[in-house]
């Protein structure tokens, strides 16, 4: 058996940033907009009339005050509310395939490695560009790769499931290194035409290589253990799929082709069931809470982060004990524990302990437990 270790991440982040003003902004032009059209319906009793965002609320509810996403002029343009982007032919990279490949290199030059080093590619996201070839075989060859890569998906857990499929691949010896990389468009699946989940979502690209202990070149993570756990759950949900076509109204503009969710539901069920896990994933690996330098989470909510910080420290977190990263990032699904991780993790000291953890729908969770070794 061999011991898996991270050598490296990488983060790749969109040029275009939408700010809570500009989206409020918008989505009270889309709201207007649809109250006049339906101004009729809505004075004789027969609709609601929308009503406006606010930044205010945006801030209090989720702690998110801006986010990167890969195109905002659709966004932003109330006769559209979606990202436009551009057709590529065949012949041309997948738009994941590129966020990728960047945040892959990055993770790679961080570790001091190549192509060459790399035996496996794992692309883990909540939604894929396309059925198949699988995008993770693309970015196996963008990258020059030889080996096999392969594409899954957990939700916003997938970065962690993809680390522990990477690991015990490692730990076995049937391969020498992984990358996992995270390309995240969540802008596509978000509803930006609704007010209760607008402003949820942002877009990235994380990558994080896994290799044998002994292979590491410069500081690394030690991986002491994984854990994955899943239970299903109606609360966070998108209908969209390949049998679309093949069914009543499947094609017309439906509101469950994008991402739905029962927010407070989620807060209630999620909770418990991730502070939970992360207690007996610790306890099982004789890690006591004071034991614990760092915990990276899920970036969805902060209210959600701080109750989970204070649930596994046995106490309020210290500046930096917990970094969130959503305020600028948002919601990036599986990509938002490793941006906090990534960007909170250098300083640590040779034998600290930290605790990666992400949640989200399924429901799934999916902890990794690290040793520094600076
Ligand atoms: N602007 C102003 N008011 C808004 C609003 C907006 N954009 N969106 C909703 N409101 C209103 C609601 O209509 C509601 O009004 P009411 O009390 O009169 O009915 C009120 O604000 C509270 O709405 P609610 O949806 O209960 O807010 P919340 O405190 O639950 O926060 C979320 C909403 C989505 C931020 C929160 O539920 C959440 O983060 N849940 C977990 C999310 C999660 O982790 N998801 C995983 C996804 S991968």
């Amino acid at each position: 058996m061999y011991t898996p270790a991270i050598t490296g991440t990488g983060v790749y982040t969109p040029e275009h940033v939408i700010t809570n003003a500009e989206l409020v902004e918008a989505f009270n032009a889309y709201a207007d907009k649809m109250n006049a059209q339906n101004a009729d319906a809505i004075a004789a009793g027969e609709m609601e009339p929308m009503d406006h965002s606010s930044e205010e609320f945006i801030v209090k509810a989720s702690g998110i005050e801006r986010r990167f996403v890969m195109d905002k002029t659709g966004v932003l343009d109330p006769d559209v509310m979606h990202p436009l982007l551009r057709q590529r032919s065949d012949d041309e990279p997948g738009i994941m395939t590129e966020m990728a490949v960047d945040a892959a290199k990055k993770a790679l030059a961080q570790a001091g490695k190549t192509a060459a080093d790399v035996d496996a590619v794992i692309c883990a996201a909540s939604n894929l560009e396309r059925a198949y070839p699988a995008v993770a075989i693309e970015i196996q060859q963008a990258l020059g790769i030889e080996g096999f890569a392969f594409d899954m998906n957990v939700a916003c857990s997938s970065a962690t499931f993809g680390i522990q499929a990477a690991a015990d691949m490692v730990r076995s010896g049937s391969i020498r290194s992984a990358l996992v990389v995270n390309p995240e468009i969540c802008s596509a699946h978000l509803e930006w035409r609704d007010r209760d989940c607008h402003f949820i979502f942002g877009d990235v690209a994380t990558a994080t290589l896994i290799e044998r202990i002994e292979d590491a070149k410069g500081p690394h993570f030690e991986i002491l253990s994984t854990r994955c756990a899943t239970q299903f759950s109606n609360n966070i949900r998108n209908n969209n799929g390949f049998l679309r076509r093949s069914r009543p109204d499947g094609v017309k503009d439906r509101r469950d082709m994008q991402f739905m969710q029962n927010g407070r539901k989620v807060f209630k069920e999620v909770l418990p069931m991730v502070s939970q896990h992360i207690a007996e994933h610790m306890g099982d690996n004789d890690v006591a809470n004071t034991d614990l330098k760092r915990i990276w989470l899920h970036q969805a909510n902060k209210t959600m982060n701080d109750f989970i910080g204070k649930k596994v420290l046995g106490r309020t977190p210290e500046d930096g004990e917990q970094p969130n990263i959503l305020q600028d990032y948002a919601n990036t699904s599986s990509a938002g524990s490793i941006i906090a991780f990534s960007q909170n993790s250098d300083d640590l000291d040779e034998g600290d302990i930290g605790l990666i953890c992400s949640f989200g729908a399924g429901y799934s969770v999916g902890s990794v437990i690290l040793r520094r070794h600076a």
